[in-house]
């Protein structure tokens, strides 16, 4: 999965593109390069590494033209190096291409090329060598694209420029493109942040658009040659919201968000969630599907939907669901959990689904995304862009959605909103500066741990095991949950004197837990209590509000503020955590 922009228009492109670029860093980050069209041609510049050190080696700056295309990398199909990164070029070095997603044909359609010399090990590079070909059969750029796109099989957003054509020609299909129209050129780009500082107006391109964009305008086709129109639209988000707000890190930026994006999750239209309370208890099976952070709000709202609605949902991780697809009809109702709206496996899933006729409702973040535009229906959380990889803010939007969902279904909406709403100071304080020094305080204690374990019961498993991904995600220490009760099958034999464990304590459950924690305490273990009581057993506490059913949301606020504090105090970028990249595009 990777970053894609161009640029066409009157100023000049290459700063345009690495301001961009940067904007784009959380999309993948091992390698970027920049292709611009001007009096001596296409040219490019590229390089693994960051675009920071790139251009301090390359200095994209020197590039001068107002046409051009830009691509920050996440490695799929080719190691990391300066040849694997992309612009990919044809053989008359004429044709520059950048791409984002994966040709699943590509090896069929290089043998079809056997005169070419490929340079690369990636599959995008073909797509510069088939508009070659298509070239030499007398078609023009427009023409030859078009041929070319019509045949690769896989998932694609691709930008190519011409030497002697003055315009950008772009398509998608499976991989993000949205166009960006400001008053002194166009853009065209796999995510809004990276030209939001220029123009708000936005137009979301569907799959098998393909677009010709000039200095006099964008025109959209589809794959037959047909102009399609597509609606201008106006992005809330300003540019501010992405910068990072004072903060070192979005991290902690997107952290300290929450008191304001639960209120935000749950400006739903009332009638819109009703309905799918309806839609729900009409269902004859309903499953939550999702991965990562995602996958974990599934598992808090299946307890929530047990705990107040009564009704029993299946959860699967969206990278598991074909295990389960043969029991689907079209009278499933799939949840589809997702804040990027582009993970590739639970697009997966959705395709899945509704090849058996399930109806799928996305609970995703992003406008515009490919998850908005498969579900049937879906429901933004409202979050806001969340620029670290780490999800935070976006996870507590989607606990707060299910839990709406779920008061919704018991009938109790109203009921709903004002606890959301309730939660307002809870998160508020939760986020202080005294908090967040009382647990940079613990974190000390903790850093050079090589072993966390996290126990919670119900609400509070599903809590500590999207506390174990924050930790292990961010500073690399090895964390890992466990339900309460499961100690003493197993894991027990982990403990050893000294070996930290959370425990996440809710007033409904407490007894049982804290006789977990003492089960833990008697070999020696050195028990970190997350509740509104303090208890005997603990040797430190984290104190939080108790908030019944919202309990998920308080309680999982501190310990990403925690897995935070590690980060930083090793020395390590929480936005960027090694290995890692915002939303995964491959399966
Ligand atoms: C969580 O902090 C990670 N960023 C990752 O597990 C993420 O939740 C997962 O990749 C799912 O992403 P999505 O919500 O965009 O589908």
């Amino acid at each position: 999965m990777c970053g894609i922009i161009g640029y066409i228009g009157s100023e000049k492109a290459s700063p345009i593109l690495l301001r961009g670029l940067i904007n784009l860093e959380y999309r993948g980050y091992d390698s970027a390069g920049m292709a611009i069209l001007n009096s001596k041609g296409v040219e490019c510049k590229k390089a693994a590494g960051k675009i920071e050190e790139i251009h301090k080696r390359l200095n994209f700056l020197d590039l001068e033209g107002d046409i051009g295309i830009a691509h920050n990398r996440w490695a799929t199909h080719g190691e990391v190096n300066d040849i694997n990164a992309h612009p990919h070029f044809d053989s008359t070095k004429t044709i520059a291409i950048v791409h984002n997603g994966i040709i699943e044909n590509y090896r069929e359609l290089k043998e079809k090329l056997s005169t070419h010399t490929f340079e690369s090990e990636t599959d995008s590079e073909v797509i510069a060598h088939l508009i070659e070909e298509e070239l030499k059969r007398g078609l023009s750029f427009e023409e030859a694209f078009i041929s070319t796109i019509s045949q690769l099989e896989g998932n694609y957003a691709i930008l190519a420029i011409k030497n002697g054509e003055e315009k950008i020609l772009a398509a998608r299909k499976g991989s993000p493109l949205v166009v960006g129209i400001a008053d002194h050129g166009t853009f065209l780009s796999s995510d809004i942040p990276s030209f939001l500082e220029y123009t708000k107006k936005v137009v979301y391109l569907q799959d098998y658009d393909v677009v010709v964009a000039t200095k006099n305008g964008v025109r959209i086709y589809n794959l037959s040659g047909n102009e399609v129109s597509r609606p201008v639209d106006t992005v809330e988000w300003d540019a501010e919201q992405i910068k990072k707000g004072g903060f070192e890190h979005y991290m902690l930026k997107e952290i300290l968000e929450q008191s304001e994006t639960i209120q935000r999750a749950i400006q739903q239209d009332e009638s819109v969630v009703n309905r799918i309370a309806d839609e729900i208890r009409e269902a004859y099976g309903i499953f939550f599907v999702g991965c990562g952070s995602s996958y974990h709000a599934c598992l808090t709202g299946s307890y929530l939907f047990s705990k107040i609605a009564n009704t029993h949902v299946n959860v699967a991780l969206a990278s598991e669901f074909e295990n389960y697809e043969h029991f689907l009809t079209e009278n499933t109702l799939v949840f589809a959990i997702s804040q990027s709206g582009e993970t590739a496996d639970v697009l997966e899933a959705v395709r899945a689904a509704k090849i058996r006729g399930s109806r799928v409702i996305g609970i995703v973040n992003k406008m515009g995304s490919s998850l908005t535009r498969e579900s049937d229906e879906f429901l933004l959380m409202n979050a806001g862009p969340e620029i670290c990889v780490l999800s935070t803010k976006t996870y507590t939007s989607q606990v707060a959605l299910m839990a709406l969902l779920a008061y919704a279904l018991a009938g109790k909406y109203e009921d709903g909103v004002n606890r959301l709403q309730g939660l307002y100071m809870d998160i508020y304080n939760l986020t202080s500066r005294s908090m967040r020094e009382h647990l940079r305080y613990l974190a000390e204690m903790l850093v050079n741990e090589e072993h966390i374990y996290l126990i919670g019961r119900g609400l509070q498993y599903a809590t500590a095991m999207e506390g174990a991904l924050k930790i292990k995600e961010v500073s690399y220490i090895h964390a890992e949950a466990f339900a309460g009760g499961e100690l003493k099958h197993g894991p027990l034999a982990l403990i050893e004197d000294g070996t930290p464990v959370m425990v996440f304590v809710a007033r409904d459950n407490e007894k049982k837990v804290i006789s977990n924690a003492s089960e833990v305490k008697a070999r020696g273990g050195f028990i970190i209590g997350v509740s509104a009581d303090r208890h005997e057993v603990f040797d430190y506490w984290v104190k939080v509000p108790e908030c019944e059913d919202l309990n998920p949301i308080a309680q999982i606020i501190p310990i990403q503020i925690l897995a935070y504090q590690l980060a930083v105090l090793k020395g390590l970028d929480p936005d960027k955590p090694r290995n890692l990249a915002k939303s995964v595009t491959v399966i």
